[in-house]
């Protein structure tokens, strides 16, 4: 053979050899990361996850009257690759997270549950009482304050919270750190992610969790398509109750103003508490206000019929129970002693029974969970995803934690 000849054939082998090896690395993770937007989301030359969205064609916050069905949306969260949004989701649901791998996010943020956890206050680690109920998540991406009180103004901000929380999932970001960058798994997907960086590091894991989460849009319930222009998404009695919602009267658009459903506000509305429980402050603490005191971030009333029991503390059970507080008259439930600055839209709107089940119909318009994600299959600390089925999957998980101990 002719010494090009063979030169040639060398270096193709090599070249095989290489793709081949290069293959083997890729995959000696056996979890691959998604490198397509999840619904809802158009990929953007810089490899971008954008939203799009029928809000995006309104030019204005305001829409014409309270409550105006065509406004645009507020400033929001996009822009991620869509390895980060993947990877958000693997971590949100693997209990690894935890102290001791019993509970990951998903434990209070579940899908099945409007990603909130049916409690009326949460349970953290160990059965811990919480005195907060867990928030949905669905469009956390539009939201600048989080937490009830507002303490928190950016989702990376927030994430650090429930981690670290000696009641939450009591981990330390040494431990934390330690979990993720020991396993093979997560440092091959990190690697794919964040390929400019040689270890896993606290400003990864978040930004990854608020990509996720970023992606949670519910934006195309019966009411969008109403509010696009689709008249008959909606029966006669929803459209009432629409009306009802968002008239002088009621007034209450002017807090759950549309698309979102809330005004990203604070507002001191007067909720009592449960019997026992003691007064909460909310955003008096956070901004060291008094006329904050008992004042609370208004929730989006996007999918909320899967979110009972109803405010800051689970106070109401039923979506009727809290539609009738506003009904019962200004500052009705402010308890003995307390002195609360009562925001002005809450008044003594004297609505009918009738008009209260209209109400009631309307909001069950605002569901849709079409982009609900998957719980992934398994998690690369090898523990059970854990979301709603949390008791079962925590003594499966205390299992395997058990007999590693003892290997
Ligand atoms: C033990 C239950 C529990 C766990 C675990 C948990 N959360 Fe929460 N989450 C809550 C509760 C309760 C609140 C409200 C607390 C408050 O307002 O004081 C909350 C609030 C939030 C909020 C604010 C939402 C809003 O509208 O203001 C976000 C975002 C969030 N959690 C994301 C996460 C992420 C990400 C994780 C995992 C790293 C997580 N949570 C783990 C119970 C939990
Ligand atoms: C002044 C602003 C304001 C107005 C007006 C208002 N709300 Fe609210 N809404 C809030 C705040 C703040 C909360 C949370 C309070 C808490 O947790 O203590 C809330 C909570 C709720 C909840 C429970 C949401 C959840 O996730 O638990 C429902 C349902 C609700 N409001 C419906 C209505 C209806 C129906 C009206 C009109 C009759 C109305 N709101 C008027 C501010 C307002």
């Amino acid at each position: 053979m002719r010494p090009l000849t063979v030169m040639i054939r060398w270096c193709s082998t090599l070249a095989l050899a290489l793709v081949f090896l290069q293959i083997k690395a890729e995959t000696s993770s056996s979890f691959m990361l998604s490198d397509a937007c999840p619904p809802g989301f158009e990929l953007s030359a810089e490899q971008q996850c954008l939203l799009v969205n029928f809000y995006q064609l309104y030019n204005s916050v305001q829409g014409r009257g309270v409550g105006g069905t065509q406004t645009s949306l507020p400033k929001y969260r996009d822009g991620f690759s869509p390895q980060q949004i993947d990877l958000g989701r693997i971590l949100f649901f693997d209990p690894a997270l935890s102290k001791d791998g019993s509970m990951s996010c998903a434990s209070c943020h579940q899908p099945d549950k409007g990603f909130s956890d049916g409690l009326a206050r949460s349970k953290g680690i160990d059965g811990r009482q919480l005195t907060r109920s867990a928030p949905s998540l669905w469009n956390v991406a539009f939201l600048d304050k989080f937490y009830w009180d507002a303490r928190a103004n950016t989702l990376e901000e927030q994430a650090i919270g429930p981690l670290f929380d000696a009641n939450e999932m009591a981990n330390t970001p040494e431990q934390l750190l330690e979990t993720l960058n020991g396993n093979s798994d997560y440092l091959a997907l990190f690697k794919q992610t964040y390929p400019s960086r040689s270890q896993i590091e606290l400003d990864q894991v978040v930004s990854a969790l608020t990509a996720f989460q970023s992606s949670l849009i519910s934006l195309n319930s019966r009411y969008d398509r109403y509010a696009h222009g689709y008249h008959e998404a909606l029966n006669k009695n929803e459209i009432a109750g629409l009306n009802v919602f968002r008239s002088f009267v009621a007034r209450c658009a002017e807090c759950h103003q549309p698309p979102l459903f809330t005004n990203n506000q604070i507002a001191v509305i007067g909720v009592p508490e449960k019997d026992g429980i003691p007064f909460d402050i909310g955003a008096q603490q956070t901004y060291q206000a008094a006329k904050l005191r008992g004042g609370f971030k208004v929730p989006t009333l996007r999918n909320i019929t899967k979110t009972k029991p109803y405010m800051h503390a689970g106070n109401f059970d039923d979506l009727r129970e809290a539609v009738e507080f506003y009904n019962k008259g200004r500052g009705h439930a402010i308890p003995e002693g307390e002195t609360l600055q009562i925001h002005w839209h809450i008044w003594e709107p004297n609505l009918t029974e009738h008009e209260l089940d209209l109400i009631v119909a309307f909001l069950g318009t605002l569901t849709d969970e079409a982009f609900t994600p998957k719980v992934p299959a398994s998690v690369p600390s090898g523990l059970s995803p854990v979301d709603a089925n949390y008791q079962q999957q925590h003594n499966k998980n205390n299992q395997k934690l058990l007999s590693r101990a003892g290997e």
